[in-house]
């Protein structure tokens, strides 16, 4: 039975009861919470309090069906959507440079979907010979659990604990480090997805499951100009205004709701004011929508919109000193030559 070497004997071996697979004992996954699952107890009051105030608002968590997991895969391929492959030709670039800064540490990646990115990084810590250790966080148990055992066919040393569950839950539920040092990774301009409130308090999470010392990575979309931006969120082949709707079929199938998605319309713009995309779900008539399992039932005119996500574009000075102000010091910053998007490697320091 193997185990990783930190001094606890917290062992893999558990693992396999749920996902029986070759070479089990490297894997682990605690479910804290799985958007594969149906409804449960306590759930769905982000979606009342949303959808009840005005203008009506979705969590954007609800996007992350193992269909909509799927859907964003797809997003993250096509050609308007720059993001990805920006972030991935900065990561082949640097990440030898990252895994010379930070020397041997557990990866924690919040959002991991299918783990790509993560492999460039992997590779550079195993040429550099550190111990690979991986903890992939996301609220699709589905992707999480196929591309865990993907990566394990792949780098016969790594280990694997993965959490089911929000970013939150997860922030809050992550033990000591397995290796003496820890790296959270935020890639794909994902904290373009928080509210700047929200971002606030994740910054003070991120710092809190980080010790002094330990390193968080974050790739952030920068300013560029409107039609750049809605085409990346507007595009030609429809995989963008799927993935919107999709999420009326998840709400649908969760909380046993009957909106009719064929009444939705997908709505994306660049609000230039708060610097951010929004994407929205318009009704195409006025109509009655109720969601049984959260005792709700909503009235939405004709033209009305749900706000399904905000996409935050950033500024790298005024994020460095957001950062800072949380004891979250940027070491360094990578930019592809376009300077479309920022990788920042930072360190927790004592506030
Ligand atoms: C996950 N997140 C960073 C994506 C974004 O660009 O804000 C989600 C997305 N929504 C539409 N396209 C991609």
């Amino acid at each position: 039975m193997s185990s990783f070497q930190t001094g606890d004997d917290r062992s893999f071996q558990s693992v396999a009861e749920k996902v029986p697979l070759k070479g089990a004992n490297r894997l682990k996954i605690d479910y804290l919470g799985n958007l594969d699952i149906p409804f449960k107890e306590d759930e769905g009051m982000d979606v009342v309090q949303g959808l009840s105030r005005s203008p009506k608002t979705l969590p954007p968590k609800y996007f992350y069906d193992d269909r909509g997991s799927q859907l964003f895969e797809q997003i993250c391929d096509l050609p308007e959507y720059y993001l990805t492959r920006t972030e991935t030709a900065i990561l082949q670039q640097y990440a030898g440079a990252i895994a010379q800064h930070t020397g041997a540490c557990e990866l924690v990646e919040l959002g991991s979907g299918s783990s790509t990115k993560t492999r460039l990084l992997l590779e550079a810590y195993q040429a550099q010979d550190h111990p690979l250790c991986y903890r992939p966080i996301d609220v699709s148990g589905g992707i999480l659990e196929s591309s865990a055992q993907r990566l394990l066919q792949a780098y016969d040393q790594l280990k694997i604990h993965a959490l089911v569950g929000t970013y939150e839950q997860a922030l809050q539920t992550l033990s000591d480090a397995y290796l003496p040092q820890r790296m959270i990774c935020f890639l794909g301009s994902s904290l373009g997805n928080l509210t700047p409130d929200e971002c606030d308090r994740f910054f003070d999470q991120v710092r809190l499951a980080l010790r002094s010392g330990g390193y968080f990575l974050l790739g952030v979309d920068l300013h560029k100009a409107t039609a750049q931006l809605e085409a990346a969120y507007n595009d030609s082949q429809g995989v963008t205004a799927a993935f919107n709707l999709n999420l009326l079929h998840h709400l649908n199938w969760r909380f046993n709701g009957n909106f009719d998605v064929a009444q939705f319309e997908h709505f994306a713009f660049y609000n230039t004011e708060l610097q951010q995309i929004e994407m929205h779900l318009r009704s195409l008539k006025s109509q009655t929508i109720s969601l049984k399992t959260l005792n709700l039932t909503i009235e939405m005119a004709a033209g009305e919109t749900i706000r399904s996500e905000i996409s935050r574009k950033f500024d790298l000075a005024t994020l460095r000193s957001q950062l800072q102000a949380k004891g979250l010091q940027t070491l360094q910053v990578w930019q592809d030559t376009n300077q479309w998007f920022g990788l920042l490697l930072c360190q927790c320091r004592e506030l």
